[in-house]
């Protein structure tokens, strides 16, 4: 599947486009400017950029104010293209538009309007609205809605001939005019020289004492232009974020339709209500999607996958026919066919080779596993390179860190790692060796050597029918033929419940 939510749209050509965001966010309670709360993955900013980018304006202008102390440093990085222009005090939705305009005065031609914080708008519906405006000759075009609950919304008021004469306030309309249930999306199409004559005599008169876009409506119609209107194809599109509540809707809606996409470009997706996708990730054909799966940003699944369920991918590359159950990876790249948990931890720097195996209860950082080596089991791999065919052994462990500094261990190919062995960076282990289980390994291995670095095992004979006679252990061990050795005068162990029954 390919990312391309806000789509690239051939058409209309359009001067600039205007996007506001200086406003405060107070209802965001929050020290983050209210454009940069990410959905998708992305700030809500990013969004409305990319859907203005897809109709590929001349001039793509953003409107900023309150935060811009990160805001704008935010758009250097991300969005070198876009001129930022600094709304000092923040005087209403004309005023904006108007600092927009500043820099260049008159921009001739369609100037569109949009706002920062209504993420789900597509390049699509904007390109319809362009093209609309271009194709009727509308000095203004307004993007509309339909909604249920108009509260809050500027209404659209229509004239006898059922044409838009003008845009009322919330806060300035009458009783009859509040029931109107078509709402002003806060997106336009404007002629730009119509725009900037109307910006330059808009007044404060209103209820908010702001200098109101919305007035250039009825200012256009009186001068004699057209006017017109678009209603938006899904109301979703014109919906704005203010508070965490709405984040959470906008980011459910978003995700919605990134699931929907990558459904029909032929992803299973067992449970969409669980499972989320960024905006920017990568799917292939047949890749399955269990329930609770997460893929973010920077992540790219092949085809014929099973993800899931209950696992995040974040910034990572898994190739075809790979499968990640119940995991959490960041930053690792997994190999063709190869398997990753139940419950594993891949970190950044791993790359998980061809067929190769992270399998349950698996940390690894900053490692090459080999093509079809193994980590099945219960290891912390961490700083290594493992060798192809190499397989550790249940319990494994990399002993990279020693208090100050993190080394490496580097073990060959078609090497067997017993299990519980600890290996002690830094260490090289060569091709085909073995290493005995419960080893401690802290000197270099070479090719074909085994290496058994434990205690040698001590048995002591007949120890508990000495030291815990009468016990349940006792009983047994006589039962299956222990004999009695004697050793010496070792203290016998009190009468227990156990042995006092038989006595
Ligand atoms: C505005 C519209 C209203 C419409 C609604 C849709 C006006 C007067 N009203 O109302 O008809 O139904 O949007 O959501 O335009 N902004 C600035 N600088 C400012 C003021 C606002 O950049 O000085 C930005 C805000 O950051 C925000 C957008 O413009 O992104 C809308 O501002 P807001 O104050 O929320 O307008 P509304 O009162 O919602
Ligand atoms: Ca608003």
């Amino acid at each position: 599947m390919t990312s391309g939510e806000h789509g690239a749209v051939p058409g209309p050509a359009v001067s600039a486009v205007i996007v506001l965001a200086a406003g405060a966010g107070t209802r965001m309670r929050s020290s983050i400017p209210k454009v940069l709360h990410p959905i998708a993955g992305r700030p809500l900013l990013w969004h409305a950029l990319t859907s203005a980018a897809a109709l590929r304006p001349e001039r793509l202008v953003a409107v900023i104010g309150h935060g811009r102390a990160e805001v704008g440093p935010y758009l250097t990085k991300e969005h070198p293209d876009v001129h930022q222009v600094i709304q000092d005090q923040q005087l209403g939705t004309g005023h904006a538009v108007a600092c927009g305009l500043e820099d260049t005065g008159e921009i001739a031609g369609t100037v569109l309007v949009t706002y920062g914080d209504v993420p789900l708008l597509t390049g699509r519906t904007l390109g319809l609205l362009a093209e609309n405006h271009q194709r009727t000759g509308n000095a203004v075009t307004v993007l509309t809605a339909i909604v249920e609950n108009p509260t809050g919304y500027g209404r659209i008021v229509r004239d006898a001939a059922g044409t838009i004469s003008a845009i009322v306030e919330q806060k300035d309309a009458t009783g009859d005019q509040r029931a109107i249930r078509e709402i002003n999306s806060g997106v336009y199409a404007f002629d730009g020289v119509v725009l900037a004559d109307a910006l330059r005599r808009l007044t404060s008169a209103n209820a908010q004492g702001e200098r109101y876009l919305t007035d250039v409506v009825a200012m256009a119609r009186a001068d004699g232009h057209r006017v017109g209107t678009v209603l938006a194809p899904d109301p979703v599109e014109t919906e704005g974020v203010n508070d965490r509540v709405q984040l959470s809707e906008m980011s459910r809606a978003l995700n919605a339709r990134l699931v929907r996409r990558a459904q029909l470009d032929g992803v299973t997706v067992i449970d969409p209500a669980t499972t989320w996708i960024h905006a920017d990730v990568t799917i292939g054909q047949d890749t399955v999607l269990w329930p609770g799966t997460s893929l973010e940003s920077g992540t790219e699944v092949g085809g014929n996958c099973v993800i899931g369920p209950d696992t995040t991918l974040s910034d990572c590359r898994v190739a075809d026919g790979a499968m990640v159950l119940r995991s959490h990876c960041i930053g690792a790249r997994i190999g063709v066919g190869a398997s990753v948990g139940p419950f594993s931890f891949l970190r950044a720097g791993v790359v998980l080779g061809d067929l190769a195996k992270a399998g349950a209860f698996v940390e690894i950082k900053n490692s090459i596993v080999g093509p079809r080596a193994k980590v099945p089991h219960l290891s912390y791999v961490g700083d290594a390179e493992i060798g192809a065919g190499t397989n550790l052994g249940a319990g494994t462990i990399t002993a990279n860190y020693d208090g100050v500094q993190k080394s490496r261990t580097i073990i060959g190919e078609n090497s067997f790692i017993g299990t519980d062995s600890t290996l002690v960076a830094p260490v090289t282990i060569g091709d085909g060796v073995y290493v005995a289980a419960g080893s401690t390994v802290t000197e270099d291995v070479e090719a074909g050597d085994l290496a058994i670095a434990r205690g040698r095992q001590h048995t002591s004979k007949g120890w508990v029918l000495r030291q815990r006679a009468g016990t349940g252990s006792d009983r047994s061990a006589r039962a299956a033929g222990a004999l009695e050795i004697s050793r010496g005068t070792a203290p016998q162990l009190p009468d227990t419940a156990g042995a006092s029954e038989n006595s």
